[in-house]
């Protein structure tokens, strides 16, 4: 009993059709996505969700802090200045209803729970705190209050508390656009601050919590998947992408860009996790695809 799970970290523009070719032609049982479709511009958003509605397999994705309406949206959020959030969060509500109806037949995750089952392995992933943007602050909150009724971290661990208690299943993915706090001290962390002098933890309290209460309920988490803080660090360097907290695997997948050229060579990157119903549950790796859609399989993360 296996099930073999595509991870697509934030794709920031980095999509072309061999991308969808290759998953359609792949053996993955289901792809997670953390969210950051566009660049620079945002209206990329929906280009590349129409591409990626293109895909056959069953697909979860979390939209990130770059899924929202302008740049002077993600701008405000940013600086935290919020009159500037009130006001450019007001189209929020009308460009996810969008974006859900171009993703479809991939499902939009946000404060959700969805049951999985492939080859009598059954699970549930839980869909985190849509437009994550990382630290202490609740990014995109006017429209995480409307939406979700959501103002605090409280209130956020309150809703995915409730999805937990829901869950019928033992084993738990969590799906979010960033990682857990308690897992960053220092800059090249897996969620640890690279662009500020002060190093220093920038994961998710909401998320550290549900974690902790999943298990406390006696929940097997088997693995958190997420994002935004990308591999290369400012200033120099790259980041653990990958680590092995108590019985979890926490996976940031944002390699950006996922598309890059090296020796001449264009790389297409994911990864990916294969679980079993063994309590030696997890083989993870980072995959890359060359432009004949042939697998070049890198480093395999340290479990
Ligand atoms: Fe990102
Ligand atoms: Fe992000």
């Amino acid at each position: 009993m296996s099930v073999k799970i595509a991870i697509v970290g934030d794709i920031h523009s980095s999509w072309t059709e061999r991308d969808t070719d290759y998953f359609n032609q792949s053996n993955y049982d289901m792809i997670l996505f953390v969210g950051d479709l566009p660049g620079h511009y945002h209206r990329d958003l929906l280009k590349i969700a129409s591409q990626l509605s293109k895909i056959q397999l069953p697909s979860l994705l979390i939209p990130g802090n770059h899924d929202g309406v302008s740049t002077r949206q993600l701008i405000s959020e940013l600086f935290h200045n919020r009159k500037m959030i009130e006001k450019y969060s007001s189209r929020q509500e009308k460009l996810c209803t969008a974006l859900k109806k171009t993703l479809s037949p991939i499902t939009m995750a946000g404060y959700s729970l969805h049951s999985y089952k492939f080859n009598n392995l059954s699970f549930d992933v839980i869909g985190c705190r849509p437009h994550s943007a990382g630290g202490a602050e609740l990014a995109y909150y006017p429209y995480l209050e409307r939406k979700y009724h959501v103002s605090s971290m409280g209130n956020s661990f309150k809703r995915l508390k409730d999805l937990i208690d829901q869950s019928k299943e033992e084993k738990l993915i969590f799906l979010a656009h960033n990682g857990p706090l308690g897992l960053g001290q220092k800059r090249d962390d897996i969620w640890g601050r690279d662009f500020h002098p002060k190093e220093g933890d920038f994961g998710d309290l909401d998320l550290q919590n549900a974690v902790d209460y999943a298990r406390i309920q006696g929940k097997h988490v088997i693995a958190v998947v997420a994002g935004h803080m990308h591999h290369r660090l400012k200033g120099g360097g790259y980041r653990n992408w990958i680590q092995q907290e108590k019985e979890t695997i926490m996976i940031n997948a944002a390699r950006v860009p996922r598309i890059f050229q090296e020796k001449g060579t264009w790389f297409h990157h994911h990864i990916s996790m294969k679980i079993s119903d063994s309590k030696q549950l997890a083989r993870i790796n980072e995959i890359l695809v060359d432009e004949s859609l042939r697998e070049i399989e890198s480093r395999q993360g340290a479990i």
